[in-house]
């Protein structure tokens, strides 16, 4: 149990005794009976439970139903039931919504619209991203899509205005919560069920004599273990308030990238030196998912079809990892042992990942059934240096190939030192048969994985030789 504190649709709000894994989702409409925010999948997969928490950095669409209460101490939280001025006067978007026919059951609406405010707060106009983690089964999105940029130039509501403002935020929220961030703990400390810490040293003491804990950072997949699995997963360690874990720093040559650095925090830092990476990443989950999910959560949690590491792998990057006072970094393709087994000892955490930000040949491809907001089939990363026409490095990995995310490393061989021609190309794809036996699941079958993965290169080759192969020309 712990003690926290934030704001609710502008009201000052003090919990003490909080169950760890209690959701904002059930909180809402249980404990608070605003059913404004719906409950559809439980899974972050429709967007029905949208909610806007805004932080020091600014306001954010959230799942409420995969939040922990514990993870919005210190935050503002804007629910759809909280969206009307003082006065009774509806949001922009609210109005927008209903002169475009925006809305038929209504059952998504209360999401979309939380999504649509929270964009138009920021001043977004890419309405496709943002919307595309919230699902409408019957109105279709045309009037939606037409709904959010009707309201693009009205004025974002003073009321609100003063909520997503960081100098509100700190004065307001930080200052006048009275939720004390509960001690770190020791190796001479009683167990503590919720740990809280703000420090990386905190987390190390704690974790060190905590090593069956559960960490938690975004929540993104721990959030379902509890809303599916039922698990109970105390004791837990929550990851949010560690601002060192959140860092990002550019040595010129290198990035170093803190653990707790979100999804879409990472697409920012990458977009300029490596658009092939952010453009992969604006295609994992959704808008609401990758404002929590960390880079350090879709490393450690070790599926063979996350997003992050075959591009990581790809650009040769190290992972730090911590244990009490002791730090080691390995190549991040060492961390992945075997299937869901990393090399990671117990009371060790990930404290960043560091790689080349220097890529101009990286290419990311992500295979899925849906476009937006779907898990990989397949996701291939290549990244191939030349020196006078000829192979010179060779860094191929691939996301759902193998039990893990796994290097092409005969492909790579079969390429090293030969001329970059289609006859090199066609000689790797058949060496690639060697690297991986894929599985046969509901994604893709062992046979379609093989045959897309080897389509992949050849797509590398046609790409890095400047042909269009973008397949986002589908989009009108
Ligand atoms: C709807 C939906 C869509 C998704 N789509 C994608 C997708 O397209 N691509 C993709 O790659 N993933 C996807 N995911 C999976 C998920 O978003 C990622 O794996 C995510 O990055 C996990 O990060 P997190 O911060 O939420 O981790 P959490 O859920 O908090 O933790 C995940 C695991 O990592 C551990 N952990 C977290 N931080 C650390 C640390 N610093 N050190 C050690 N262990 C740590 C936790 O204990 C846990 O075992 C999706 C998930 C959902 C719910
Ligand atoms: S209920 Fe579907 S995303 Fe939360
Ligand atoms: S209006 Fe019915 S699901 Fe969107």
């Amino acid at each position: 149990m712990t003690d926290i504190a934030f704001h609710l649709n502008g009201t000052p709000v003090w919990l003490s005794d909080v169950a760890p894994t209690q959701t904002l989702l059930d909180w809402l409409r249980e404990t608070r009976g605003l059913k404004g925010t719906k409950e559809g999948c439980n899974e972050g997969d429709c967007g029905a439970c949208t909610v806007i928490v805004t932080d020091q950095n600014g306001p954010k669409a959230l799942n409420a139903c995969i939040l922990f209460l514990p993870q919005l101490h210190g935050k503002a939280i804007r629910t759809v039931d909280g969206l009307t001025a003082p006065d009774g006067t509806p949001h922009p978007v609210q109005e927008a919504m209903v002169s475009h026919h925006g809305s038929q059951c209504g059952f998504c609406t209360p999401g979309f619209v939380m999504s649509m405010v929270a964009a138009h707060t920021t001043g977004r106009k890419d309405h496709d991203t943002a919307l595309a983690g919230n699902l409408c089964r019957c109105t279709g999105y045309a009037p939606i899509i037409r709904a959010a940029k009707a309201a693009e130039t009205a004025p974002v509501p003073d009321w609100l205005k003063a909520e997503t403002d960081p100098a509100f935020f700190s004065a307001q929220i930080s200052s006048g919560g009275k939720g004390a961030i509960a001690p770190a703990g020791g190796a001479d400390s009683p167990p503590s069920p919720v740990c809280r810490p703000t420090t990386t040293d905190d987390l190390a003491t704690w974790y060190a004599a905590n090593p069956n804990a559960t960490l938690i950072a975004g929540a993104t997949d721990v959030g379902l273990w509890v809303t599916k699995q039922l698990r109970d997963l105390a004791p837990v360690a929550f990851l949010g308030g560690i601002a060192e874990l959140k860092t990002i720093h550019d040595s010129g040559a290198r990035l170093h990238v803190g653990a707790g650095v979100t999804i879409n925090q990472l697409m920012e830092a990458v977009a300029p030196s490596l658009p092939s990476f952010a453009e992969l990443l604006r295609r994992y989950a959704s808008d609401q998912i990758r404002n929590a999910a960390t880079i350090g959560g879709n490393i450690a949690n070790g599926s063979p079809i996350g997003d992050g590491p075959p591009a990581l792998i790809a650009l040769g990057a190290r992972l730090h990892l911590r244990r009490g006072a002791d730090r080691r970094d390995m190549a991040l393709e060492d961390f992945f042992l075997d299937y869901r087994k990393q090399d990671r000892l117990p009371g060790e955490f990930v404290e960043a990942v560091s790689f080349s930000h220097t890529a101009p040949a990286l290419r990311c491809y992500k295979l899925s059934k849906r476009f937006d907001q779907d898990i990989s089939a397949v996701c291939g990363c290549f990244n191939v240096t030349l020196e006078n026409g000829s192979v010179q490095s060779a860094r191929i990995a691939f996301g759902g190939m193998a039990g893990t995310p796994k290097r092409a490393a005969k492909a790579e061989a079969a390429m090293l030192g030969k001329p970059w021609s289609m006859e090199t190309i066609i000689a790797a794809r058949s060496a690639m048969q060697g690297d991986f036996t894929p599985l046969s699941d509901m994604r893709a079958s062992a046979a379609y994985r093989t045959e897309t993965a080897g389509n992949m290169l050849i797509r590398y080759f046609h790409d890095l030789s400047g042909l269009p192969v973008n397949v986002l020309e589908v989009t009108p």
